[in-house]
């Protein structure tokens, strides 16, 4: 389990998660608040920022969203976490009996279905498993929304962008973001694995992927809060596509 970033806790994202969810319709019964406190007191929460930007998508951020709404393919979230982005998907229009999400574990999902609290709405379009369940040439779009900087190894990134290829029809695309950086300096804190865009680049070329196109957007500098040690956190996301050839 990763801490919560300073400054902030559980407590405070979760009433904040919460509370952003209700502005968007959700009706918690009585109490809810503190059922989800103390079981994640307990248990932890794997991915602490996911938690920190649920009601807010990432998807919708991709600047060809519009164009990915209008097309009728197979659509594979993959590693959905709380599979905010397949919700966002569906209910921006996209056919959902074409949405699957997968992850190899129900850590983040069951978190989503405790917010969003639609387990029996969602639970048939998710596979979960260690072991990558889908077939070759099964999906037309395939999305990745902040997996690869939580895959610790060059070798586990390539595996995972490997068993994308495998599974995209020919022809077909993925996209999605993943933390970037612009140097070589290494985020001991965060444990996660920013890239800088051409290392990303080369990783999904050595996958066989072509025309890909990567672009580096950094949040700015008025959002990027500093911490105690006048660290300022500025945020470098690279949004990528990249295609299957025929
Ligand atoms: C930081 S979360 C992001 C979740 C979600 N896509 C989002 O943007 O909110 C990363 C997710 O990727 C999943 N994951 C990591 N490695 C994976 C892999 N090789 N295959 C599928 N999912 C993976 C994790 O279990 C976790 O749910």
């Amino acid at each position: 389990m990763k801490p919560f970033p300073e400054g902030t806790d559980l407590k405070t994202e979760l009433r904040n998660a919460m509370g952003r969810l209700e502005k968007l319709g959700v009706v918690y019964p009585e109490g809810h608040y503190e059922t989800l406190l103390s079981k994640y007191q307990e248990s932890g929460v794997e991915y602490p920022r996911i938690l920190m930007r649920i009601g807010k998508p990432n998807i919708r951020n991709f600047k060809e969203y519009s164009k990915i709404l209008k097309m009728n393919q197979p659509f594979l979230d993959y590693g959905c976490g709380t599979c905010e982005d397949m919700r966002a998907l569906i209910s921006d229009g996209y056919d959902k009996s074409k949405v699957t999400g997968y992850d190899t574990n129900w850590n983040s999902i069951n978190l989503g279905f405790d917010l969003f609290l639609d387990k029996k709405n969602l639970e048939k379009r998710l596979v979960v498993g260690d072991k990558f369940p889908f077939k070759k040439e099964q999906f037309g779009i395939i999305y990745s929304g902040s997996v690869i900087h939580t895959i610790p190894t060059k070798e586990g990134v390539l595996g995972y962008l490997n068993n994308a290829y495998f599974t995209l029809k020919k022809g077909c695309f993925i996209f999605g973001s993943t933390l970037g950086k612009t140097d070589d300096s290494e985020d001991m804190k965060r444990q996660v694995k920013p890239l800088k865009k051409e290392e990303l680049s080369s990783l999904l070329s050595e996958a066989k992927f072509k025309d890909i196109s990567i672009e580096l957007k950094t949040n700015h500098p008025h959002d990027a809060k500093k911490s105690e040690n006048n660290e300022s956190s500025i945020k470098h996301r690279l949004w990528f596509y990249a295609e299957k050839g025929d």
